[in-house]
């Protein structure tokens, strides 16, 4: 493609060099004007390297240097250089103080990295490299240095002024000004500064820690949104408590504070102490949030919080770490939510992520090792490799190392590196050392892209009453890297005989183990089985690899009925749903009729009122558009869409009754506890059932959704009533439409919704309906979850966005050249889905091309978005 290299230089992890310079301490006064604000710094620099040096390279970007000076007296020009990159000291002193004066424009700033002034407040973002946008530093997270900040800003629209640890003094001044001044005695890194000031309401609570120590805890939102951080708050209490309780590790500091903002580029961020929070996570009230808002806000507070240990006092040695901290607290978020909720159903939700996320970076241009050799703009490396398979790399180990030894193993990392920027290596040795485990074979998990694919075939021998099981695995090639090795594979398993139950697994009583498939092909027997047995593999789904399993409908139906194992069961149904639909692709119009291994399935979990509703809600729910194209050579888009259509109306229409049943049967006052939740979830699928089943009937099944919309005292009622009739491809709901924007205009995240269910929407007038969304008065580009509510949306609504006209594309590529000069990073993460394009057909493949082709020719392209489009399409 036409971007040239000096776009993209790539930064190799083989190049590590050390510091040559330590920074022990690091004195900020900012003077905070949304126009104009000015950073004085002082640095305190000690030499590190026995050998002195040329140059010192301090990072700077879009800095206007206004004064500097060295150990008190300024520096004369000959002394230092400063160009796009930073400034750089010729002939550094062994030891000395640096200080400078810059100033920088926080208002200007719509990419919201660095420090930027957004709906009234000044905020930071400084991971991974926002730092350098405040004042020159070494932005590099292995640079630890004590911070003291002192901010001044005007009393009447910043009467709060916050920064990382203890606030130690406070003032007013002149002009209707005041100060406060803020030390964290932590030595961190810079990307976990931060600083708000802004006119903000606090929610305060109180923790006592495991040692007796109490925590003040604060949640900063705006005055009138106090009274939805309840979840926030009760969420954060209940992480503090779990991290002590399953790893040992208490809180360090005298104030956790929280601040929330509608403008943030990603979730959340995990400053030291200061939380800062995309509201989304944040703000919650039953009116206006939806159970899966609350859930989410459950796990991201959580994540955020286990990151005090996981990130900050342990933290990165460079970025090609990043896996370090985001897979480990992800493993430990999402099993803090486990804890919380039901376990089964939080299992089978990761596995969708990774699935729909994960699975098609690895098997595309973007593929990457949790670890990555190599990057250009290290924003494109928050991906979920690094978070989601990261995730579940730490997960196997988990699992080979059993429950208590990887308690060991964390207890023993803690103890060697708290206050120290370490390495995945240094992890993997404390699991090794605390274990006296040998991990070197799983350390080619960390090193290779792609998802291994693992074939089971197995044989019942009657005579011999035994069941031989042979594995194999394999990786496809990935970009860079060819050749792929075994990886150790835990695969969890067990044998169910004919009545349902766990057979004994070699007479010593285990019904359940943990196969370690470590070459390319293991053969295992299983002895003393006298009835001939199914096997249920991958149980809990141990490994994040695809398994090829050859059982017949007959056997899948069994096990959709019968296995114990969650995951499994759930894993079964959609596997039957699944060859149902890529039949119907295959032959539209075989889908008439309900497959009866599918049908068998099905009415087990509809008859069975005693399972658990949230995880009976998940068995009902057909696999996505997204996950049935990730199986097919080359992805049918709008065969995919009649076919999984097909098969909703025809569930719909066979349980018809069953569907109507559960609907009334489910009603109940609204309460927050599982149970509640588990039924509202199973209710909406029923509605959804029901709506679908329309065009086998008479009636009109939407007077229910219609209904369900204005009587509901819920969002997650009326949500999935709202989008169900929004989304009708036949029906007209601009009625419903207005009412919704009527009612919520206040309500930000509320709103969001309201744009990404019309984006969504598999219509034939969605295109234009979304051009429509883009010059709304509420649309705004600097704003990325509004954003991302219309654009990226937009990207997974496949009959639309994949329209075989491609006009999709065209369209889509000119907002994002838009975007890019706004928000270079939301940018190039809303332009991955184009680097797909190998996956679809011909025509396609052009139009997604040519889109590609218009983003790389645009004037200023970012590096975000360079890199993306580079690698898309080489
Ligand atoms: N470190 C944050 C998290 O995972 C994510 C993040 C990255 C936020 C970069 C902002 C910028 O919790
Ligand atoms: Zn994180």
């Amino acid at each position: 493609m036409m971007i040239t290299s000096e776009n993209t230089p790539l930064i190799h992890r083989s190049d590590y060099q050390p510091l040559a310079y330590l920074i022990t301490d690091i004195v900020l006064d900012v003077h905070l004007d949304p126009d104009n604000t000015e950073v004085s710094a002082r640095l305190h620099f000690q030499r590190q390297s026995p050998e002195p040096v040329e140059e010192l390279h301090l990072d700077g970007e879009g800095l206007e240097l206004l004064e500097i000076r060295q150990d008190g007296q300024t520096l004369p020009e000959s002394a230092y250089r400063v160009d796009d990159s930073g400034l750089t000291l010729f002939q550094p002193a062994v030891e000395f103080i640096l200080e400078t004066r810059v100033r920088i424009h926080p208002a200007a700033n719509s990419a919201l990295s660095g420090l930027y002034h957004a709906g009234g407040q000044f905020l930071t973002q400084c991971e991974a490299e926002g730092f350098r946008r405040i004042t020159y530093y070494l932005d590099r997270p292995d640079c630890l240095a004590k911070f003291t900040v002192t901010l001044h800003g005007p009393q009447q629209t910043c009467p709060v002024l916050l920064a990382n640890g203890n606030c130690v003094a406070q003032g007013e001044e002149a002009g209707g000004l005041h100060w406060a001044r803020w030390e964290d005695p932590y030595p961190k890194p810079a990307y976990l500064f931060a600083m708000v000031g802004g006119d903000l309401a606090a929610m305060r609570d109180t923790f006592t820690t495991q040692s007796g120590r109490q925590v003040a805890l604060e949640i900063y939102v705006a005055e009138r949104d106090l009274n939805a951080c309840g979840q926030a708050m009760e969420s954060l209490k209940r992480a503090m408590r779990w991290d002590e309780e399953v790893y040992g590790r208490e809180y360090d500091l005298d104030r956790y504070m929280i601040v929330a903002t509608d403008s943030f580029n990603m979730g959340a961020m995990e400053n030291k102490g200061l939380n800062i929070f995309n509201s989304k996570y944040v703000l919650a009230s039953p009116e206006t949030a939806t159970d899966t808002d609350y859930l989410g806000i459950e796990s991201v507070i959580a994540h955020e919080y286990f990151h005090n240990w996981t990130g900050n006092r342990v933290t990165l040695r460079d970025w090609f770490q990043l896996s370090l901290k985001e897979g480990l607290t992800v493993f430990r978020d999402q099993e803090f939510s486990a804890d919380m909720n039901s376990r089964g159903v939080q299992r089978i939700g990761d596995v969708r992520r990774l699935r729909a996320a994960q699975f098609p970076e690895d098997a595309g241009p973007l593929a990457h090792p949790v670890r990555p050799d190599a990057y250009s703009e290290i924003n494109n490396f928050y991906t979920a490799t690094v978070y989601e398979k990261g995730a579940e790399l730490v997960r196997m180990l988990h699992t080979l190392l059993g429950k208590e030894g990887f308690r060991r193993g964390t207890d023993l990392y803690f103890e060697r590196h708290d206050g120290h920027a370490v390495t995945i290596e240094d992890f993997v040795e404390a699991l090794e050392d605390a274990n006296h485990a040998d991990l070197s074979r799983f350390r080619t998990w960390y090193a290779q892209a792609g998802t291994p694919l693992v074939k089971a075939q197995g044989i019942y021998d009657p005579k011999a009453q035994t069941y031989t099981l042979t594995l194999s695995q394999s990786t496809p090639p990935t970009p860079g890297q060819s050749r792929k090795e075994p990886v150790p594979i835990p695969v969890r398993m067990a044998l169910i005989n004919t009545q349902g139950a766990k057979t004994a697994l070699d007479g010593c009583g285990d019904h359940e183990k943990v196969l370690v498939l470590e070459e390319a092909t293991q053969t295992w027997t299983f002895t003393e089985q006298s009835d001939p047995v199914i096997p249920s593999l991958l149980r809990g789904f141990s490994a994040p690899v695809r398994l090829e399993n050859a059982l017949d409908d007959q056997s899948r139906s069994f096990l959709a009925c019968v296995d114990d194992d969650p995951f499994n069961r759930w894993e079964s149904t959609q596997e039957l749903a699944l060859q149902a639909l890529l039949a119907g692709v295959q032959n539209p119009g075989t889908v008439q009729q309900l497959p009866d291994a599918l049908e068998r399935a099905l009415a087990a979990t509809l008859q069975d009122g005693t399972m658990d509703p949230a995880f009976r809600a998940e068995l009902l729910s057909l696999p996505s558009e997204d996950y049935i194209g990730e199986q097919m050579p080359v992805i049918a888009v709008d065969a995919i869409h009649q076919a999984r259509d097909a098969l909703l109306s025809h569930i719909g229409h066979h349980f018809h009754d069953a569907w109507l049943h559960l609907y009334h049967d489910l009603v109940g006052a609204y309460a927050r506890d599982g149970l509640s939740i588990g039924r509202r979830r199973l209710r909406n699928v029923a509605l959804s059932y029901l709506v679908f089943s329309d065009r086998h009937r008479e009636d009109d099944m939407t007077l229910h959704a219609r209904q369900q919309y204005v009587q509901a005292d819920n969002m997650t009622d009326r949500l999935a009533a709202f989008q169900l009739l929004v989304q009708h491809p036949l029906h007209d709901a601009e009625d419903i439409l207005m009412d919704f924007y009527q009612k919520w205009q206040d309500y930000p995240l509320v709103i969001d919704k309201w744009f990404a269910i019309q984006a969504m929407a598999p219509r034939a007038d969605t295109l234009r309906q979304v051009q429509h969304l883009l010059v709304h008065p509420a649309f705004d580009w600097k704003v990325p979850n509004r954003v991302r509510a219309v654009l990226g949306a937009f990207t997974v609504n496949p009959t639309v966005f994949h329209a075989a006209d491609g006009s999709g594309y065209a369209f889509f590529a000119e907002q994002i050249r838009r975007l890019d000069d706004i928000n270079p990073q939301t940018a190039a993460r809303l332009a991955t889905p184009l680097s797909r394009w190998q996956r679809y057909d011909d025509v396609r493949q052009k139009a997604m091309i040519q889109a590609l082709q218009l983003l790389a020719a645009k004037p200023h392209l970012s590096r975000d978005l360079a890199e993306v489009i580079q690698r898309a399409y080489p």
